[in-house]
């Protein structure tokens, strides 16, 4: 019954996108700025809320309950993944996001964080042509937008500045939630020779474990 409820909803949601999004436009909800600064540099691109490490403190002042952030999160995965299914993008879920996906199909009931990877080329197009695009996604019960926001230091191919970890994020610009989009990279360097691919949270795999 769940499956077929969320195929039926799946087919009636409708991505549709507006480019260079302006800031004041997409902000809808509250003027205040809910983001943690204090103590972290200037150079950081992306930052988290005051209230949470996993909502976006340009967007919301609180966290949802739990109810509607499972709601939210749901509607985070599927309108990414239309969406980008849509721009040919390939991408892939990751790490407890894809635990959450191979165990049951659904996101893990303690998890409010998202996490997905594309490859390095795709990072460099999203970068080119879908920066701080705007996406309407419709669905029965209403529907959300999402802003795709590229961090400008994807270009950095190594690990050495950890507050710019993350590459892009798909953010609901209602609730403040997101998921962290990272690209894997070729490792020119690693000591295991040819075919490595990192990212710059640290994680390392083998060409043909992920891309084949
Ligand atoms: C969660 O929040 C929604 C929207 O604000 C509200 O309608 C609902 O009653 C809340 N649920 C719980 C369990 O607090
Ligand atoms: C994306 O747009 C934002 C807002 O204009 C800008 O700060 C950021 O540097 C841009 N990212 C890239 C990769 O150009
Ligand atoms: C390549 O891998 C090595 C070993 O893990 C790591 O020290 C180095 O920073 C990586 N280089 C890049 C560009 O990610």
């Amino acid at each position: 019954m769940r499956l077929s409820l969320a195929y039926l909803g799946a087919l009636c949601m409708i991505p549709s996108v507006f480019a260079d999004a302006d800031f004041s436009q997409v902000r809808l909800n509250q003027d205040v700025d809910m983001s943690r600064r204090a103590g972290l540099p200037a150079e950081k691109y992306f930052f988290e809320s005051t209230f949470s490490m996993h909502y976006d403190g340009r967007f919301a002042a609180h966290a949802l309950n739990y109810t509607e952030q499972t709601k939210a999160l749901r509607d985070l995965v599927r309108s990414y993944l239309m969406t980008f299914q849509s721009l040919g993008i390939e991408t892939w879920l990751m790490h407890g996001t894809l635990l959450g996906w191979w165990w049951n199909k659904q996101i893990l009931p303690w998890d409010s964080d998202l996490d997905v990877q594309v490859t390095e080329s795709s990072m460099f197009y999203l970068a080119a042509y879908y920066n701080m695009t705007y996406h309407r996604y419709r669905r029965i019960g209403g529907g959300r937008h999402y802003l795709l926001e590229v961090n400008p230091n994807y270009v950095v191919r190594d690990q050495s500045d950890m507050y710019n970890l993350i590459d892009a994020r798909w953010i609901d610009t209602v609730s403040g939630l997101f998921i962290d989009i990272t690209a894997v990279r070729y490792n020119l360097t690693h000591p295991q020779g040819e075919g490595m691919l990192g990212s710059k949270d640290g994680h390392e795999y083998r060409v043909c474990c992920i891309l084949s």
